[in-house]
């Protein structure tokens, strides 16, 4: 096994505190709790409000992380941000975010990964620690997909919510906490499988597209939910590879949480038991690269995460990307 080049060093995270519930859809779409709850096991989301932008809810993700390692904002001097709804395409939300956050020596840009964009952080995070270009780095998932969910197509509305979540990566030192081993992987020819056709320099805004609608996510959720269970699967079997570990040594397996059905899938392939496998897709739905972090924040609050745990990360999104890290905590 090799000797960890980058350790993460705490957690943080922020929720808005607004709530959508099944409820509320059966309200705008024709759709009902029962159905949500039985197809993804989402009962509820979080929604940003209008201050709450992507910069707003990182910045405070980092915040928590930075306090309780007992550094400031000027000793970060990296900042990358993994998301799939910057607040605006120029600059990138890591800039607005090292603003908002004053952390002025911090190199910053986003990672567009889509729902794997927290991984392929953290394995650019590891990069910069191994070539020394940088010893405190912010790696952040985060996405207000309430913006970019359209609420009036019932098959994407009701599985999307909003948040962000943080670590800190550092030189591993020479103890064995640290990242053990990284897997990435992209088919960009699935690419129009969960995509949004419009806004981007190939179809700038115009009328057509606001009644298009093509500014929002359109998926085709039966094809993508076959591809996330086949694929974060070989992730899972990659990670563990590398490193030398089966599943049954895992401590805490934390999948992306799009849906329950696909996390149950991915947690019986690589044979770790479902009570060792953090959820909460129930109360926050599908927050794309937020969703790890936030999972590893509550995981390591809850005390499920204790120094030494060996933690499993495994993720699919858009791209159609996925990826998998191992990590001795
Ligand atoms: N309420 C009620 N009915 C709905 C509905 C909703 N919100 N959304 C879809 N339906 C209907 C469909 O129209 C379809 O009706 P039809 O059979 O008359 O055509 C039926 O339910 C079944 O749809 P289907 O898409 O096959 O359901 P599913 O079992 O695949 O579940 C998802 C749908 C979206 C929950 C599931 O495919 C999924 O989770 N996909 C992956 C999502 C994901 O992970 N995305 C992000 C990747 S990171």
């Amino acid at each position: 096994m090799k000797r960890p080049i980058a350790q993460l060093v705490g957690t943080g995270r922020y929720t808005p505190e607004k709530i959508f519930d099944n409820a509320y859809f059966e309200t705008i779409l024709d759709t009902s709790d029962e159905w949500i709850r039985e197809r993804s096991g989402i009962r509820e989301r979080r929604i940003a409000e209008e201050h709450e932008t992507l910069a707003y809810m990182g910045a405070a993700a980092c915040r928590q992380v930075l306090d309780e390692a007992g550094l400031t904002p000027l000793d970060v001097d990296g900042i990358v941000l993994g998301t799939a709804s910057p607040d605006r395409l120029l600059p990138s939300t890591a800039c607005d975010l090292q603003a908002e956050l004053g952390a002025h020596n911090a190199a910053a840009f986003d990672v567009a990964a889509a729902c794997s964009g927290f991984l392929y952080s953290l394995s650019v995070a590891e990069g910069m620690i191994a070539s020394g270009t940088a010893e405190n780095v912010l790696v952040v998932g985060g996405d207000r997909l309430s913006k970019i969910a359209d609420y009036t197509d019932r098959t994407t509305a009701v599985l999307f919510g909003d948040g962000a979540g943080a670590t800190l990566v550092q030189p591993a030192g020479n103890g064995k906490r640290g990242i053990l081993s990284t897997y990435l992987k992209t088919d960009g020819r699935l690419a129009e499988l969960l995509y949004r056709p419009g806004g981007g320099a190939n179809h700038p805004p115009d009328e057509q597209m606001l009644q298009d609608r093509t500014y929002f996510i359109r998926m085709a959720g039966r094809e993508v939910f076959k591809n996330a269970v086949r694929s974060m699967a070989d992730a899972c079997d990659r990670a563990l590879e590398k490193a030398g570990v089966h599943g049954d040594e895992v401590d805490v397996l934390i999948p992306h949480q799009a849906n329950i059905r696909i996390i149950e899938a991915t947690a019986k392939h690589a044979h770790v038991p479902m009570d060792k496998v953090y959820v909460n897709v129930d109360r926050y739905g599908n927050t794309s690269a937020a969703s790890i972090p936030i999972a590893l924040d509550e995981c390591v609050r809850e005390g499920r995460i204790k120094e030494g745990s060996l933690v499993l990360f495994v993720a699919f999104g858009g791209g159609f990307t996925w990826a998998s890290v191992l990590v001795r905590w």
